[in-house]
Order: C-alpha cells, then sequence, then structure tokens
C-alpha cells in the first residue's frame, strides 16, 4: 500500500528539526505502518550491511539469550537481528519504547514474521531489563535522548551480555558512539566496527576533523521502483548515500586486546580519488592514519576502490614508506581472522 507522504513529511520535519524534543510523536497505527516501510526499511538497509559483516566476522551474539529491542519505533532493528541469527537463537524478543503504541506494532510485526517466536512488550515503566542474559538492540535512539535519559540507557547497556548499535553516520552521533565505546571497552570485547580494543585512534588532536562512519549501498529495488524514487523526490532523501555508525559489543572474553587479529585495517568513510591515487582513513591498531593508494602499485585494488570498498572494509596492508603497496581483503583471508574473537563456539547457551 503506498504510503500516507503527508504523515511521512510531518515525521521527517520533527526528526530533523526537532529530534531532542521530547514528548512521543507515534500518533496513530498508521504513522508506524507509514514509517516501517520507508524510514524504518532504510534503516533496515543498514542494519543489513551490520549484520553481514558480523557474520562475515564468524561472530553471533549469545545463543539463548533475550532481544532487547529498545527505543524499538515499529521494530525493524530487532526484525533484522531475528532473521540475520535465526528466531532459534534466541530465546524471546521483548519490545520497548516511551510509545505503547509503537511497543504494541513492533510486537505485532514481529509475531507475524516470527510466528515460533515469544514476543513480549517491556513494561511502561520500572527496569525493563530481562531477568535471563540479554542482547540488547539499539537504533536511531541516541539523538532523542536527554542526558538522564542517556545515562539511564547506558546503565541498561553495562548489564548487557551483548549490545549491536546502529546510529545515522553524521559527525555527532558517530562521536559520541565512539565515547560510549572509550566508556565500555574494559567491559566488554568490541566485535565491530574495530579491528581491536585500544583507545580509539579517533581521539587524537590531529584526528579530530574525521569521524566513524561507513557507508553502505540500498539494495537495487531502491533505484529501480517507483515507490522509492518518489519517497526520494518528496522527502528530499538521497537513497544512494546510506552512511552509519555503528558499535557492537560482547561481554564474553572482555577485555581481551583484540577482537581480530591486529593485523588488520578498516577504511573509514569512503575512499578520497584524486588524480592516480586514492586517499584512505586507515584505522589501524596502532592508530587512524591516512595513507595513499597509488594506481600503480595495486591496479586490481585500484579498480575495485573506484566501483566501491569491498564489504566488509577491512584489509591487511603491505606498506612502503607509510604507502600502501598492496592490499589483501577480508574475503580472501579464509577461516584465518578471528583470533580471540568470540566465536559460535563460545557463544553457547549463555543461560
Ligand atoms: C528514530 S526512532 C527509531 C526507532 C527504531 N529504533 C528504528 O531504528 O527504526 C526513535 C525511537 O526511540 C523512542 N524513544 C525516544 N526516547 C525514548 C526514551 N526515553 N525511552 C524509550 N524510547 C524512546 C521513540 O519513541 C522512537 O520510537
Amino acid at each position: 500500500m503506498r504510503p500516507d507522504f503527508a504523515l511521512l513529511e510531518r515525521l521527517r520535519t520533527r526528526f530533523l528539526d526537532a529530534p531532542a524534543e521530547g514528548g512521543d510523536y507515534w500518533d496513530s497505527p498508521e504513522l508506524l505502518a507509514a514509517y516501517d516501510s520507508t524510514f524504518a526499511e532504510r534503516i533496515g538497509w543498514k542494519w543489513d550491511s551490520v549484520l553481514a559483516e558480523l557474520r562475515a566476522r564468524r561472530w553471533a551474539p549469545p545463543a539463548g539469550s533475550v532481544v532487547l529491542d529498545w527505543g524499538c519505533g515499529s521494530g525493524v532493528a530487532g526484525r533484522r537481528v531475528l532473521a540475520a541469527f535465526g528466531a532459534a537463537h534466541f530465546s524471546r524478543l521483548v519490545v520497548h519504547d516511551r510509545s505503547a503504541l509503537a511497543r504494541r506494532f513492533a510486537a505485532e510485526r514481529a509475531t507475524a514474521a516470527f510466528p515460533g517466536l515469544a514476543v513480549e512488550q517491556a513494561p511502561d515503566w520500572g527496569d525493563v531489563a530481562p531477568a535471563q542474559p540479554f542482547t540488547l538492540v539499539l537504533s536511531h535512539v541516541l539523538n532523542e535522548l536527554s542526558p538522564v535519559e542517556s545515562a539511564a540507557l547506558l546503565a541498561l547497556v553495562r548489564r548487557a551480555a551483548a549490545v549491536l548499535w546502529v546510529e545515522p553516520g553524521t559527525s555527532d552521533v558517530a562521536r559520541a558512539l565512539v565515547a560510549l565505546r572509550e566508556n565500555l571497552r574494559s567491559e566488554f570485547t568490541v566485535v565491530a566496527p574495530c579491528t581491536h580494543n585500544r583507545a580509539c585512534g579517533l581521539l587524537t588532536p590531529e584526528n579530530q576533523r574525521h569521524w566513524c562512519h561507513h557507508f553502505t549501498r540500498p539494495p537495487i529495488e531502491a533505484f529501480t521502483n517507483a515507490f522509492w524514487s518518489e519517497f526520494s523526490l518528496r522527502l528530499s532523501i538521497d537513497l544512494r548515500s546510506l552512511p552509519y555508525s555503528f558499535v557492537v559489543l560482547d561481554r564474553a572474553a572482555a577485555g581481551s586486546t583484540v577482537a581480530v587479529t591486529e593485523e588488520w585495517s578498516r577504511i573509514l568513510g569512503e575512499p578520497r580519488e584524486y588524480k592516480g591515487h586514492f586517499k584512505v582513513l586507515s584505522c589501524e591498531a596502532a592508530g587512524v592514519t591516512e595513507r595513499m593508494l597509488q594506481q600503480r602499485d595495486d591496479k586490481p585494488l585500484f579498480k575495485a576502490f573506484r566501483r566501491s570498498v569491498p564489504a566488509p572494509p577491512l584489509f591487511v596492508w603491505q606498506l612502503r614508506d607509510g604507502k600502501i603497496a598492496s592490499g589483501r581483503h577480508w574475503s580472501a583471508a579464509g577461516d584465518t581472522p578471528a583470533e580471540s574473537a568470540p566465536d559460535e563456539a563460545q557463544n553457547q547457551a549463555v543461560e
């Protein structure tokens, strides 16, 4: 069904102009449904990218844990997580939102999508943390929270067995996620996006202007489907560019120094092309550094960057004079990468 664009325009103005205004904006199931098939679907594409990376890194949330989708809205994030790892991987889904309408909508959609799964709505007030180990799912909530609400959320994060947190790719939100990572990295293993558990290299004075963000491409229907072109046009949303920031934490192996072997580097943002070379912002265990890739040094890699960086953007660089002489992508790594990363074997039932 075609969504009501006037409703969506109102919602977008609210998201953009007054994110931290406070107060519940979900005033009807129709608004949630319109959101679910548009803005939330776009958020779902970001989740698809994050979840594909986690699977490529052979990480899964603790088996048997409860999924708690906090600030669930229409519930897209929880559903994407359940679909990615299989509903049977988890014991149940709990949806939480300050809006009772959102909780009900998210619970109904999840029940329809995963008929065998136990789905609950968190209580209106009081402690929303399940008694059992839980995987906390957070999506596009940070810039709506007051300092007091953020502090309460951080306390909840500290009780989770694992945290999957996806936000927009804007500098302010991405920096807030880095600050949270710093706050939590002694209590959790940082699974992604990082390739190490050390202090974030973006916190140095010379990296102040950068932020930890990533890009993914929407599925093909975003470009071929008339509905998505109308959505893009009416709401002035560029569907080609899907920037996001994220962090994934696992309490298992907390305090371990690396989540993958530290030879891996991650490209932040997108490589920038100049005449005969690219510049990439490379996040490495030793810090975040701008590195150059010259066309003549690794032609296939140069060509690949022109199309788009292969996902996940993880590479082992061969360096010469600080420049990239060649790069080996994660997909060529076979079975090697995860060293002390929590893997399926470690994620036995946590009950
Ligand atoms: C931008 S929407 C994102 C919804 C959903 N997580 C997603 O990714 O589509 C933010 C959600 O956070 C909820 N929210 C905002 N402040 C909250 C709070 N203090 N406690 C619980 N939910 C909150 C809103 O009601 C809304 O559903």
